[in-house]
């Protein structure tokens, strides 16, 4: 029984590729082609062409209707992103071996005192995460910013995440476009533990969803999330992300600061986290900043000549910044304010004397011991 199409059904027009025509009649040489008959187009292709883009736009209306932030290491302060290349080089191989190890320790945790380089740091591992050779390795990656509205907030955090790593990882795109979609019914902005539950424990929980390779998601500033109350919890959150889906390896930074130490160095997650702390190595790298201070100064036009002929001054820069990259930094902006002063002798006067203008509020923070 022949059934009737309904408006919904692709119809079936084909309009294939042209036939020649035939070819002319030979007595001495061969006669004209005949004219061809024109193509055959297949609507019912085109159809289903139209519908999977029909699909994929509502998918991404539905990923797009996610809230979140402009978080993400592409949007963080310029500032943030002034890596000197050759740098840190240590910390990158220790990095290096941890991502390519057994994931045991699932969280590397980068803790650190003020302006010593965490952020820097997490920028240029986003960086080469999204650059590597073997695919993109960033998830997702959330920058708190002190002051900042949804980017100091705990609010937006993990449907961000979920945002970003749908974009990122195709394999994950799928679960969490239907996750999104069941999520949204009961509003756009939900509590922290029901964002968790409904785009990342209902939708990977039990399922075997395969990554070829692990990928990590970068959280940089946790001390800079104003939500104190609300971090514990959303680091247990976080912390259970490597669980539900394992080639998740999670790079965390903050400063030492005791509502964020209690809950990483718990002797419950303690065997899941690799820890390091800039401030116990600030000694041992101080050589860092040394390469920072010594290809930046004298590049400023008028430090060029003088530098070359007082060492001294440069050196006693270096000590002065005992290994602190905030400090170095500045340090060369104070100098660049006075690059067109007659004599360069006196801003590095101003600079390094104990009563000088140029670093005494920055050692003041320095000195204090870390939080
Ligand atoms: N490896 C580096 N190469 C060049 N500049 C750097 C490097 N690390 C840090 N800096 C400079 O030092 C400044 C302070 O670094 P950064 O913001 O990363 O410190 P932080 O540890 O995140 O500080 P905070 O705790 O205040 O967030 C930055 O503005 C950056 O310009
Ligand atoms: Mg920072």
């Amino acid at each position: 029984m022949s059934r009737k199409a309904t408006s919904e059904e692709p119809r079936t027009i084909h309009i294939n590729g042209g036939r020649g025509g035939p070819g002319g009649g030979g007595s001495h040489q061969g006669g004209e082609g005949g004219i061809g008959q024109g193509p055959r187009v297949n609507f019912y292709d085109i159809t289903i062409r139209q519908q999977i883009a029909a699909a994929r736009s509502e998918e991404q209306k539905v990923l797009d209707a996610l809230p979140r932030a402009d978080a993400g290491y592409r949007c963080v302060d310029e500032l943030k992103s002034k890596f000197l290349h050759g740098t840190r080089q240590e910390l990158f191989v220790e990095l290096q071996q941890w991502l390519d190890g057994p994931g045991l320790r699932s969280v590397y945790f980068l803790s650190g005192g003020a302006g010593l380089g965490k952020s820097s740091i997490a920028h240029q591992l986003c960086t080469r995460l999204d650059n590597s050779t073997d695919g993109p390795r960033l998830g997702a990656s959330f920058f708190f910013v002190r002051g900042s509205g949804d980017l100091e907030s705990a609010w937006l955090f993990f449907s961000t995440l979920a945002h970003q790593l749908a974009l990122s990882q195709p394999s994950l795109r799928p679960y969490i476009i239907d996750a999104a979609r069941e999520y949204l019914k009961w509003g756009s902005r939900q509590q922290m533990k029901h964002t968790f539950e409904g785009l990342f424990r209902r939708p990977f929980q039990g399922t075997v969803v395969t990554l070829p390779r692990p990928i990590v998601v970068v959280i940089d500033g946790l001390d800079e999330c104003k939500d104190r109350d609300l971090i514990p919890n959303l680091l247990e959150l976080l912390l259970e992300l490597p669980t539900i889906l394992p080639a998740i390896r999670l790079f965390l930074t903050s400063r030492p600061e005791p509502h964020i130490q209690w809950v990483l160095t718990a002797a419950s997650v303690l065997p899941s986290i690799f820890y390091r702390s800039l401030n116990d190595t600030v000694a041992q790298w101080k050589g860092d900043v040394r390469r920072y201070l010594e290809q930046t100064v004298p590049k400023i036009g008028l430090y060029g000549d003088f530098v070359r002929d007082n060492p001294n001054e440069l050196k006693r820069l270096i000590e002065r910044a005992a290994g602190v990259f905030n400090f170095a930094r500045v340090a060369v902006r104070f100098l660049d304010t006075y690059r067109d002063h007659p004599d360069p002798q006196e801003p590095f006067m101003l600079l390094l004397s104990p009563e000088g203008t140029g670093l005494s509020a920055l050692d003041a923070i320095r000195k204090k011991p870390p939080g």
